[in-house]
């Protein structure tokens, strides 16, 4: 348990994620803090009046833009932004979400210059490279203690198809997932295990194939649904990455992470799997990708430098 997590943004993604991380008991106190004038404080009571229930002590409040309550914190999510409509893609939102993470980047980093950052507000890949130029211009940073969450939710959805197809428990799923949060990203079944079975043993290609589509396809999937952007699963995979955090897991998990010249590339955040502690991201890890693999990851990659080159143009950040 650590002293204090801040969630920024109370709308779907970030309501739900602090009530995860208060039902775990990740925190002394979980801080709620959104521009709508008495949205946090009525989440935060909500949650806090569940808490003999679900037998947790985290003490969760809410808070209007008043970040001196967020002081010291060990970890601040953002996730305040717009989310997409349907027909729109991620990579729409970077105009208005850009302003948002910047102006929260800039006052949360004023109070927790310590803090280990995870960026949730889309596009991700880029909103996490905006943070991370922003609280590196206050102080002195290392790439390590900011990073994003999509990983882990990419690839809890590309279990939960797996599980569906052969009927068995997504719990006995191992697998992994590079690359940009979008339609590019790279579900990898050659490093997807199902009870230490190959996953390619155990489904025929054509089955595989139509899965990794889906996946790619998930968000969408669900905002085709629903008018807006999904928030059980993301809430759920925030929380997995808080959790490595806050209990100094050292899990090797997928996150959004600044490449230094890992896989070949420099200057672009990007999902690779990394080993995640209390310092944020521990390692990365280099795995061996064969020729497919490398150009779906190249192609993903250059998408999000297309779309860093956006952000850059706006002079925003
Ligand atoms: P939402 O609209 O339900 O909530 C967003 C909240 O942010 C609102 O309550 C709004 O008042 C708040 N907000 C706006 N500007 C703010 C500011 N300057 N300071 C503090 N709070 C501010 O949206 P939802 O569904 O919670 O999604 C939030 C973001 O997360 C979106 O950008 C969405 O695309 C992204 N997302 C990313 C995922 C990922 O895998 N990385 C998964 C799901 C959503
Ligand atoms: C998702 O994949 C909106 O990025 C979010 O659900």
């Amino acid at each position: 348990m650590v002293k204090k997590i801040t969630i920024v943004g109370a709308g779907n993604v970030g309501a739900t994620v602090a009530n995860n991380v208060a039902i775990r008991n990740l925190a002394e106190e979980v801080i709620l803090i959104d521009i709508k004038e008495g949205l946090s404080e009525g989440k935060a009571l909500d949650m806090w009046e569940s808490s003999s229930i679900w037998g947790f002590h985290s003490r969760v409040k809410g808070v209007t833009n008043d970040y001196s309550a967020t002081a010291n914190s060990d970890i601040i999510v953002i996730t305040a932004g717009v989310p997409r409509k349907p027909g729109m893609s991620r990579d729409d939102l970077i105009g208005t979400n850009a302003k948002i993470v910047k102006s929260v980047a800039e006052q949360a980093i004023k109070y927790s210059p310590d803090a280990v950052f995870i960026v949730v507000s889309n596009p991700l890949d880029v909103m996490t490279y905006a943070v991370y130029k922003t609280v590196t211009k206050a102080v002195n940073k290392p790439n390590s203690q900011v990073f994003g969450m999509a990983g882990t939710l990419d690839v809890a959805r590309y279990k939960a198809f797996i599980a569906e197809a052969l009927n068995i428990a997504p719990t006995n799923i191992q697998a992994l997932l590079m690359g940009g949060h979008g339609d590019t990203m790279v579900p990898l079944p050659r490093y997807t295990s199902v009870g230490g079975v190959p996953l390619t043993q155990l489904m025929d290609k054509e089955t595989i194939d139509k899965i990794v589509e889906r996946t790619k396809f998930g968000g969408g999937e669900i905002v085709n649904l629903l008018g807006t952007s999904a928030w059980y699963a993301p809430g759920a995979a925030i929380m997995q990455v808080v959790e490595a955090v806050a209990l100094n897991k050292r899990e090797i998990l997928p996150v959004c992470a600044y490449l230094n010249g890992e896989y070949g590339y420099k200057d672009i955040y990007i999902g690779v799997p990394v080993i995640l502690g209390s310092k944020g991201i521990e390692k990365i890890i280099e795995i061996e990708l064969n020729e497919e693999e490398r150009a779906a990851f190249d192609q993903s990659a250059a998408h999000v430098k297309e779309v860093m080159k956006v952000l850059d143009d706006m002079n925003i950040v």
